[in-house]
């Protein structure tokens, strides 16, 4: 027997790193199997000798904005990609605040479509919240093609939301919510002060909205993303939601902001180092269900405009998992709580129930990578059209070297190997479960 594809070399099991030899045959995993196992393959990579290098699951985002459509001049569905598999993401859910908004089934029929034409590495989507009743049950006909709703400050009044809440519920679809509370939250024109005026309070407040709502029609599995502070991460765990937060909010601050201006101006913004500090020990300590990049591409033209004026939005997908990485150099956490905050939690928040593990019966998806690489970020390499980011010259140690999306190699260093299109939309996901 020929399989697809062989990866050789060190990956990680329960926890624990080994050698190893992990077979993928028509989009899944078949075998994992000691490091000499005999097997013939159309493709293999053999990184036995390499120490370095590991085999993560893979790497799944979130919380994506690949743009696209009339924002194509910021990213688009390729460019978004692209990005997204140099940067070791072999899953990624996009964001429906396009223009024109994704709320309304053409819309969202149009971005599906653009998606399936020239995304690189597989992809969801998730759908904005519509301005009326009608609309909500035409986009509900997509149910099987979509994760579910993002829910933004501006959608918290809409006479919709509760039906969305209880559609979601009964079609198990997942809420994803950007926490502020709108009546509470100030554009503020200082660099470093913007959380004076869009403070932790909006997010707990917001947190709490969520919950009311949620109460009254049962529960919808509901995911808070992009905490920015220990006190969000407590207060969704004790509603029972899941969250995510971003890299920039453990490692940079509201000084970054009054440093670099625009380049670190993201929405919710950027903490005081006590607050960052905190959920950083969170972290550390476990507690953080999930990673997302929050990758919000704005070119650097825009971010360059006066403070005020500029859009908020830091792009992430390249940086991600080299800072992941370079925290677990430094001891913060083990590759194993890494893989499970970019891949293992992720594939479950959204119902993926054959991705986010090396199993058999699992999808073909990994994120390889070189601990030992050390690179200093910069933005002007980045496949992304947004060539600017507020970790420009960190020092990262950790490199994602390749992305392997259903068995097939989509990056790895540094070229490309799949073409425009050749990602899927995961909630076909279920046709490739196998018994392993
Ligand atoms: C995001 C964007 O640019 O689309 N910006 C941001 O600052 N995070 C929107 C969002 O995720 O709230
Ligand atoms: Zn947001
Ligand atoms: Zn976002």
């Amino acid at each position: 027997m020929i399989v697809d594809f062989v990866f050789r070399g060190k990956t990680i099991i329960n926890g624990r790193v080994v050698d190893s030899t992990i077979i993928i045959d028509n989009g899944v995993i078949i075998g994992v199997h000691g490091p000499s196992y005999p097997i013939k393959s159309e493709v293999e990579l053999n990184y036995s000798s390499r120490a370095s290098i590991i085999a993560l699951p893979g790497a799944i985002d979130l919380h994506t904005h690949l743009r696209g459509l009339r924002l194509s001049y910021k990213e688009d569905e390729y460019t978004g990609t692209r990005a997204a598999a140099k940067g070791g993401f072999t899953v990624v859910v996009d964001m429906p605040n396009t223009l024109p908004p994704v709320n309304n089934k053409a819309s969202a029929l149009m971005k599906l479509e653009e998606l399936s034409k020239n995304a690189i590495v597989d992809y969801g989507l998730y759908l904005g919240v519509p301005e009326n009743s009608e609309e909500v049950y035409k986009l509900l006909e997509l149910r099987d093609e979509i994760i579910g709703f993002k829910v933004y400050p501006q959608d918290y009044n809409k006479k919709t939301l509760a039906e969305v809440f209880e559609e979601a519920k009964k079609n198990n679809l997942l809420i994803i919510v950007h926490a502020e509370e709108p009546s509470l939250i100030k554009e503020n024109p200082i660099p470093g002060y913007r959380w004076l005026t869009r403070t932790i309070e909006a997010e707990l407040y917001a947190i709490e909205r969520m919950g009311r709502i949620a109460n009254k029609v049962g529960f919808p599995k509901i995911h808070i993303t992009h905490i920015t502070s220990s006190y969000a991460a407590h207060l969704a765990k004790m509603y029972g939601f899941s969250f995510d937060t971003a890299p920039h909010y453990l490692l940079l601050n509201s000084n970054t902001e009054k440093e670099k201006k625009a380049l670190a101006k993201v929405n919710p913004p950027l903490r005081p180092e006590p607050i960052r500090f905190a959920l950083l020990e969170n972290f550390k300590g476990g507690i953080i269900d999930a990673i997302a990049t929050d990758h919000a591409p704005h070119t650097l033209e825009e971010k360059c405009k006066p403070f005020k004026d500029a859009p908020a939005g830091i792009p992430g997908l390249e940086t991600t998992i080299p800072l992941l990485l370079t925290m677990f150099h430094r001891g913060w956490i083990s590759l194993s709580t890494l893989s499970k905050v970019i891949s293992e939690v992720p594939a479950e928040i959204i119902g993926l129930n054959n991705a986010g593990k090396i199993a058999p019966g699992y999808i073909g998806n990994l994120t390889i990578v070189d601990l030992s690489r050390e690179f200093i970020v910069k933005p002007e390499d980045f496949e992304s059209k947004a060539k600017h980011t507020p970790f420009e010259k960190f020092k990262c140690r950790g490199k994602p070297i390749g992305s392997i999306v259903r068995g097939r190699i989509v990056y790895l260093d540094g070229e490309f190997h799949a073409d425009r299109g050749y990602g899927i939309n995961i909630t076909k996901y279920h046709k490739y479960y196998k018994e392993g």
